[in-house]
């Protein structure tokens, strides 16, 4: 279900690390909302609520789900070499149903003006070179997403907005937010980082374009193709408050998109790399196509999450969950050490793993597998639960195969 949950508050400068979010530190201030919608952002995410809400200013409804969909494109190319694009940000109903073009009182034309005069040029340099029409008209391609979907969000309509605010007010506030929510989902970084680069002649399954996302994420996208060649990508979300200035709460894709599992190709595109220079210096690629992953699978991390094979990965206590995972620090070398979570040391007893107060620390070692580095203990790196965790349901995780449910655990420095 929905349950696995991470916030991304809409304010940028603390996203993740990646190419685009050091472009977004840059230009912060600018990308700041100009009008404040006054709602809470810790209320029921949209989709959650159990009665009927009335006031849709602040609330998302019937679009509550979101997705931020961004392209591949390489035929003709768009946009920079080592980045996906923006195709938009759309309010799917609950259900997956949707509604289109709800407005046209308000299918502005002009996007590049309104920007510009609503203080937003910021928005419109990153729009330009970030969301792209593959006809290369890219003024039109704006004025269709906003009119097709902008117009359906209900925390967007005119009543909704601060009095005496100008008019397009709210799709200035689109635009900035579409920004904001694409740099904090760096696909071609993350990626990179897995070990996955666009190439003329490797293939990818599903399951590993997906797993990768997963493991720098910690959620699941949907990947569309053109026949078998990776062209989408497609995040979900719901929301607490406002497109304006909400929280956005990702979840993992509750659909699946039209990729083949097997033979995926993921081609190079022809263009330039846009400026890569990272700020955040942890787990950034700065890769421009065609090398590997960052870290080698020789050195061990000083900061890691440790993320399933399957899905989830582990929290403070050592339990697996699908739910935000903690930050494990590992001390010593790939063939020993020792690892802390916020709960206190880990270590394996009973042939149980966890994390506490009470814990003494076992020695563990780190097996390169591919790109991967797996943990291990006792020189195995096979780990089982009793159950596949959901929600906030966790399992204990158990040395050995010997439970329901087993998987590898992956470290991924952070
Ligand atoms: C959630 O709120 C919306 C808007 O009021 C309403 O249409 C929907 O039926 C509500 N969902 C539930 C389960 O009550």
């Amino acid at each position: 279900m929905f349950a696995a949950t991470a916030i991304f508050a809409v304010l940028v400068g603390s996203a993740s690390a990646s190419a685009l979010s050091s472009f977004a530190s840059l230009n912060e201030r600018a990308l700041m909302p100009d009008i404040a919608s006054g709602c809470s952002t810790t209320g029921t995410a949209s989709c959650g609520n159990t009665s009927a809400v009335s006031n849709l200013c602040c609330f998302e409804s019937p679009g509550g789900l979101l997705l931020q969909t961004q392209f591949w494109d390489t035929n003709p190319s768009t946009g920079p070499s080592n980045s996906w694009t923006i195709h938009g940000l759309w309010p799917d109903k609950c259900d997956l149903t949707f509604s289109e073009n709800c407005d046209p009182s308000r299918d502005y034309t002009g996007i590049s003006s309104l920007l510009t005069a609503q203080g937003a040029s910021s928005t419109l340099s990153f729009m330009n070179t970030f969301w792209k029409d593959i006809n290369g008209d890219d003024e039109t391609f704006w004025e269709h997403e906003w009119a097709t979907h902008g117009t359906c969000m209900s925390t967007l309509e005119t009543k909704c907005l601060p009095s005496g605010s100008p008019k397009g007010a709210e799709a200035v506030a689109f635009f900035q937010t579409v920004v904001k929510l694409f740099q904090t989902l760096p696909t071609f970084t993350w990626l990179s980082n897995q070990g996955i680069t666009p190439s003329s002649s490797t293939t990818h399954t599903l399951a590993s374009l997906t797993a990768a996302i997963r493991a720098e994420s910690g959620f699941t996208p949907s990947f569309d193709c053109t026949g078998s060649t990776l062209n989408a990508a497609t995040y979900y979300f719901h929301l607490k408050g406002s497109i304006i200035d909400g929280a956005f709460v990702q979840i993992s894709a509750p659909e699946s998109g039209t990729c083949p599992s097997t033979g995926i190709k993921y081609p190079l595109k022809t263009g330039s790399p846009v400026s890569t220079t990272s700020t955040t210096g942890t787990t950034t690629s700065t890769s421009t196509g065609g090398t590997g992953p960052t870290g080698t699978p020789g050195s061990l991390p000083a900061k890691a999450t440790i993320v399933a094979s399957s899905e989830g990965g582990l929290l403070s206590l050592g339990t697996w969950s699908t739910q935000t995972l903690a930050t494990y620090t590992l001390t010593g070398t790939t063939s020993s050490f020792t690892m802390t979570s916020s709960k206190g040391n880990c270590g394996v007893s009973g042939g149980t793993f966890a994390c506490g107060s009470g814990m003494s620390l076992t020695s563990f070692s780190a097996v390169a597998s591919g790109s991967s580095l797996l943990l291990a203990s006792g020189g195995s790196t096979a780990w089982s639960s009793d159950g596949t965790p959901s929600g906030s349901t966790a399992f204990a995780v158990f040395t050995g195969s010997s439970h329901a449910q087993d998987y590898t655990l992956s470290i991924v420095s952070t």
